[in-house]
């Protein structure tokens, strides 16, 4: 990202609900005529909502970013050689960071102008068992979670299963190299080897859950920190139902605070390690 451009936050996160029906007319002057070209391929379908509606999300999560100098439908994506896309806006010096997933109805986006990323967002499934997920866990990882409770078990292991995710996708391999070659601590939720080496202090991750109406989720994001700060994060809701000019609202973590939730309409986010919040409100 050009220099001259100076943030307040470092790291946006963006959030939003894939609608079961996709009014595509909200989205035209945000996509670009691939993306469209692309949409129109799709069968109806979950999918399709799925890839409009994030490559919206993204597109404008870029040229916030950006302080609106380069428009949504300006930015050209590139891939690097396992798939991780990267943004660039032709004809002019800007690039930016960024990484998206998906689960079920939701869709996340990191974005930054500093850090390279890696996010996965997965729901918080209360059936799933570490030995459902043998082959991606370490010898340590599943020994770790054997000995919790089992109520809080599912639980961490979801939690395991996205920072690993997310540090994978941070390094750009996703799941071309062995997941289990990763070991990751459990309290705290941290990386601790790959393969069997110490991760350095330069890597900076997080947690969160994100609780939509009872629907939980694990959020995570992993980041190589590139100065002495931590960097500072800030949370946005993509809405689609709204007019794209007044998409988002914002509410900023910033990690070195002790703040650890946000209530907000619908959507609950607070850190991973802090008690859940018990009922809807506002901030
Ligand atoms: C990256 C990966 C772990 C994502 O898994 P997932 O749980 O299905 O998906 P998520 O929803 O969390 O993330 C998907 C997004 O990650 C991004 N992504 C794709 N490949 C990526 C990679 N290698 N590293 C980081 N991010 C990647 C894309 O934006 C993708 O969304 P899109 O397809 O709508 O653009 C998985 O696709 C993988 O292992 N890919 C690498 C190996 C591979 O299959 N390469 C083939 C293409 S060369």
């Amino acid at each position: 990202m050009n220099n001259t451009i100076k943030k307040e936050v470092d790291i946006d996160i963006w959030i939003t609900h894939i609608p079961h029906l996709l009014d595509i007319s909200r989205y035209q002057n945000i996509l670009d005529s691939k993306d469209y070209k692309r949409y129109l391929a799709f069968p109806i379908s979950s999918a399709s909502s799925q890839f409009v509606v994030s490559r919206a999300m993204v597109r404008t999560a870029l040229s916030s970013l950006s302080g609106q100098k380069i428009k949504p439908d300006q930015w050209r994506f590139e891939y690097l050689s396992n798939g991780k896309p990267k943004a660039v806006a032709p004809g002019t010096e800007f690039h930016a960071h960024f990484n998206l997933s998906h689960a079920h109805f939701i869709a996340t986006v990191a974005v930054s102008a500093n850090y390279e990323l890696g996010i996965d967002i997965e729901p918080l499934n209360p059936h799933i068992q570490p030995a459902d997920i043998r082959a991606v866990l370490s010898e340590s990882e599943f020994l770790d979670l054997l000995q919790l409770a089992p109520g809080e078990r599912s639980r961490e292991l979801i939690k395991l299963w996205t920072l690993k995710e997310a540090y994978l996708k941070l390094l750009g391999t996703g799941m071309i190299i062995d997941p289990a070659r990763i070991e990751v601590g459990i309290k705290p939720l941290r990386i601790l080897y790959d393969r069997s080496y110490p991760v350095g202090d330069d890597l900076f991750t997080r947690n969160w859950v994100l609780d939509l109406n009872g629907k939980t989720f694990s959020l995570s994001l992993a980041t190589w920190i590139t100065d002495e700060r931590n960097p500072s994060i800030t949370f946005h809701l993509f809405d689609p139902r709204l007019d794209h000019q007044k998409y988002s609202q914002q509410f900023t973590y910033i990690s070195k605070q002790k703040k650890e939730e946000w209530i907000w309409n619908d959507y609950i986010i607070y850190s991973s390690d802090a008690a859940a919040p018990t009922k809807h409100g506002q901030p």
